[in-house]
């Protein structure tokens, strides 16, 4: 039989961005499934829509983030204004809590440290949720080992070599960038980013067989249970996340296209590009001959609010009909469409997941972050990805067409499909995640 959380009570604190927030979503629609009551303690900023679920309590905590600069540039003051200004709420709204509620644990993004000192004081346990791949923790821990050894920074000609012992990233595929010295604000935030604080365990979105050997490599390091109960978007039931209104059109647009024949891009939540990118990548698309859908945010083109206005003007008379472009996809429908063939991704951990259980191969355009390590995965471990270098026309175009149109492309479908099956596996009776949720939900209950 399924162990029960009986009711107790699981509090999650996500990290207010949609990367961050959709997985925790899920993870708490799936411990829901499991027999918790859920309470969502959210910021202001971004909060998610509650009547889209009816099952969690919500707890709005005050933020002060109105007027503050919320883009990928300002994030690190955005982090430190959260966890300053939502300590003294979250205290309050938990020690009311605690008067009524059998609060089993507070789960919590990484980022989000004020939570722990909030748990610390009420001697309330708490676990992290982890929404990256383990192999991208672990670059964390070798970028420190570097710097200890004076291996880093690096000159600009070293960039491209491996990184020793840390197959298949080479330096500029490292969290930050491997020829400066660590400023010292990005410093403090790497090695608390790095920090489990006082955490009972880590749940991780993220698979065993794919992460096996960054997994055992942190195990080592943080001696606390693991549970790695990822794809969370398949493990738990559908439910929507996304933050911006999705354009369902291009569902229907889909429904008439053949199998495999479309190439589906996005650069996920945050990602920008400047007008030349922009410019570059609607001829490159065009150019390429095969269809595609087009996720053209508002914000993707760098310091504007309706980037589609910035298309290259004679961009519909290039593509009639074979291209669609959109602000905002259902992503996970789009990838699990029979018509999408291939996904020009910034290689975002959730894309990329959604990617592999739709058995869609992918090119490969990282912007920050973990997108650099999972494109490394996709391309040189996987195979399941063109890597792209840079933006440009004549790039692009070679990418859609190795992807869509060659033998190099089906062999990375057809070990894309393969992939989609061993997840699958692992989320079936007996598969590691499936057995991994197990202990999960008996660890939580015991608390
Ligand atoms: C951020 C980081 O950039 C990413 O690298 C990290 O792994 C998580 O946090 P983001 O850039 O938004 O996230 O990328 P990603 O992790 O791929 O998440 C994007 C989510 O938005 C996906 O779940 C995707 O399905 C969804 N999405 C994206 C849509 O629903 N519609 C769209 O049109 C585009």
């Amino acid at each position: 039989m399924e162990p029960s959380g009986r009711g107790r009570r699981v509090v999650l604190v996500p990290y207010p961005f949609q990367g961050h927030l959709t997985p925790m979503l899920q993870l708490g629609a799936l411990l829901h499934c499991r027999g918790f009551s859920i309470t969502l303690a959210h910021t202001r900023f971004n909060s998610p829509n509650s009547s889209h679920y009816p099952h969690f309590h919500f707890l709005p905590l005050s933020d002060d983030l109105d007027g503050v600069d919320t883009s990928f540039h300002n994030l690190l003051n955005v982090m430190a204004a959260m966890n300053a200004n939502c300590q003294p709420s979250f205290q309050e709204h938990m020690v009311h809590m605690l008067e009524t509620e059998d609060v089993a644990c507070v789960i919590y993004d990484n980022i989000l440290t004020f939570v722990d000192v909030v748990a610390t004081s009420l001697n309330l346990p708490t676990i992290l949720l982890r929404t990256t791949a383990a192999a991208y923790m672990h670059s964390h821990l070798v970028l420190f080992h570097l710097i200890a050894h004076k291996r880093l920074p690096l000159p600009e000609s070293e960039v491209e070599l491996p990184v020793p012992n840390l197959h298949p990233l080479r330096f500029k595929d490292l969290p930050v960038q491997a020829t400066q010295k660590l400023p010292e604000p990005v410093r403090q935030f790497l090695l608390s980013y790095m920090n489990i604080r006082s955490s009972a365990a880590v749940i991780w979105n993220t698979i065993e067989t794919l992460d096996q050997w960054p997994l055992q490599q942190l195990q080592q390091q943080w001696p606390v249970p693991f549970f790695t109960i990822g794809p969370l978007h398949k493990m738990a039931p559908p439910l929507p996340t996304s933050l911006m209104e999705e354009d369902a059109f291009c569902l229907s647009w889909l429904d008439k296209r053949p199998p495999d024949s479309v190439i589906y891009v996005s650069l996920g939540s945050m990602a920008t590009i400047n007008q030349e990118e922009l410019r570059q990548m609607a001829r490159g698309l065009a150019k390429s001959g095969h269809p595609f859908l087009w996720v053209v945010r508002p914000s993707l083109l760098n310091g504007s609010s309706d980037s589609i206005k910035s298309l290259p003007a004679d961009f519909k008379d290039l593509v009639p009909e074979r291209g669609l472009v959109v602000g905002w996809a259902p992503q996970r429908k789009v990838l699990e469409h029979p018509a999408v063939g291939g996904f020009f991704s910034h290689c975002g951990w959730n894309s990329t997941l959604e990617s592999l259980c739709g058995g869609v191969p992918m090119i490969c355009r990282p912007c920050f972050a973990d997108q650099m390590v999972n494109a490394r995965y996709l391309t040189h471990v996987w195979r399941v990805g063109v890597e792209l270098e840079s933006v440009g026309e004549k790039s692009v175009e070679g990418a859609v067409r190795t992807l869509m149109g060659s033998d190099c492309g089906r062999g990375m479908r057809e070990r894309a499909v393969g992939m989609k099956l061993e997840i699958e596996r692992s989320m079936g009776r007996g598969g590691s995640s499936s057995e991994s949720l197990h202990h999960l939900v008996k660890f939580v209950a015991s608390l």
